[in-house]
């Protein structure tokens, strides 16, 4: 009955994921999958979100389905942080915003949805991009090309030929984009080069797609959602997928949001009843628990200047990564320019370090990174930095 069905090659970062929770090796390292881990190791419990989720379990009683869209307070809560409470789109009814699972299932509706609406768009990712967007955005039978993005020469960003290439794209076309922290670089376009998109992306008539996974590991809270802010004060129509995986620590709750900023109020409830037809279409409504600790963390003054606190001990710990790895790598290979790990934001660097050279740091040193070269920073600690930068050292001098 099933002979005919292929043979699942694997995804690159759950996968790999899988494969380092198998290792039999006390020694091993994983700065593979995207996980925030503390200084022992750990992924945390945040003690906002903790203090939430008592809080919540305390109030809780029947458990009926969700609406489609999500919980209102959820919902509610995410569009002013993204936006700012008082944005004057919000307050004109132009942003709709449902709860979805994790910001793959909000990328996921989005793309049943630009598959309904925009039929003949294709979707243009930077090269590179995280994994998933590929597959996800052609899971819904779009099809997916490449824009400029990073410059393996310098460990930054090719900004004008990005932008020369926004400038050929067929009009309505979507282009995703990483607001803060990019997945798999760490390169980010500064406010100034966002500046300057904007006029492409108005005069192309071009779908900005923002994917944004990492708020507050970059800069901060706030100034990470500069791209969602400025493309929405510009008049923009656009979408975003976002997430509290990595920023609340929820993994497992799967706690995402889709939003779509819309020319007027009345385009936006067209929208909104689109999205809902998709999300009954894909898994009719989402799960509770995780949204309501969200938006408890969030609506509460203790609980969120607790998180805000929290989200920037994280950012800060990982920036102190960074200088460490930079610091013992430079000793040990003087003369070599390991400055992109200062330079990049968020969680992960690209080492460029080839598909062998990572084979190598598997294999003989336990170090797992994804097969891309890109690294999870925020699996180093005071006490792997040191044997990190040792194995790269070593598969890198050869
Ligand atoms: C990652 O990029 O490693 C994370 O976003 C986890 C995932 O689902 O790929």
């Amino acid at each position: 009955m099933f002979q005919h069905v292929d043979a699942y090659a694997g995804d690159p970062i759950l996968s790999l994921n899988e494969a380092f929770q198998k290792d039999p090796r006390a020694n091993k390292i994983n700065l593979s999958i995207g996980i925030y881990f503390d200084d022992e190791g750990r992924i945390p419990m945040l003690d906002s979100v903790r203090k939430a989720e008592l809080a919540v379990v305390a109030d809780a009683g029947a458990r009926p389905y969700l609406p489609m869209e999500g919980a209102a307070n959820f919902r509610t809560a995410v569009q002013h942080l993204l936006f700012g409470a008082e944005h004057p789109a919000l307050k004109a009814g132009r942003i709709v915003t449902i709860q979805a699972v994790g910001s793959s299932g909000g990328l996921k509706v989005g793309a049943d949805f630009i598959k309904r609406y925009f039929p003949d768009s294709a979707v243009y990712v930077s090269e590179p991009t995280w994994d998933n967007h590929r597959a996800v955005f052609e899971g819904s039978g779009i099809e997916v090309k490449n824009y400029p993005y990073y410059d393996p020469a310098t460990g930054g960003l090719r900004f004008d030929a990005m932008l020369a290439a926004l400038r050929e794209m067929p009009k309505k076309s979507v282009v995703l984009l990483h607001a803060c922290c990019h997945n798999p670089t760490g390169v980010d376009l500064t406010p100034a080069q966002w500046q300057q998109l904007v006029p492409v992306l108005r005069e192309r008539e071009l779908l900005p797609f923002l994917d944004l996974a990492y708020q507050g590991y970059g800069d901060g809270i706030e100034e990470d959602a500069y791209a969602v802010r400025l493309l929405a004060d510009e008049g923009l129509s656009f979408f975003i997928a976002n997430s509290f995986s990595k920023s609340m620590s929820l993994y497992g709750e799967r706690c995402g949001a889709l939003s779509v900023v819309c020319p007027d109020a009345a385009q936006a409830a067209l929208v909104m009843g689109q999205l809902k037809a998709a999300i009954r279409r894909n898994y009719s409504n989402p799960p509770m628990h995780g949204g309501q600790l969200v938006a408890r963390v969030l609506s509460t003054p203790e609980l969120r200047a607790a998180w805000e606190a929290e989200v920037k001990g994280m950012r800060e710990r990982i920036k102190a990564m960074r200088k460490s790895l930079h610091s013992v790598l430079s000793a040990k290979l003087p003369g070599r320019d390991f400055g992109y790990f200062l330079s990049q934001h968020g969680m992960f660097s690209y080492t460029g370090l080839t598909p062998e050279q990572v084979e190598r740091l598997k294999a003989e040193f336990g170090v797992y990174v994804l097969r891309s070269g890109r690294m999870c920073v925020a699996g180093l600690n005071t006490r792997n930095v040191e044997a990190v930068a040792v194995a790269m050292a070593a598969v890198l001098a050869d």
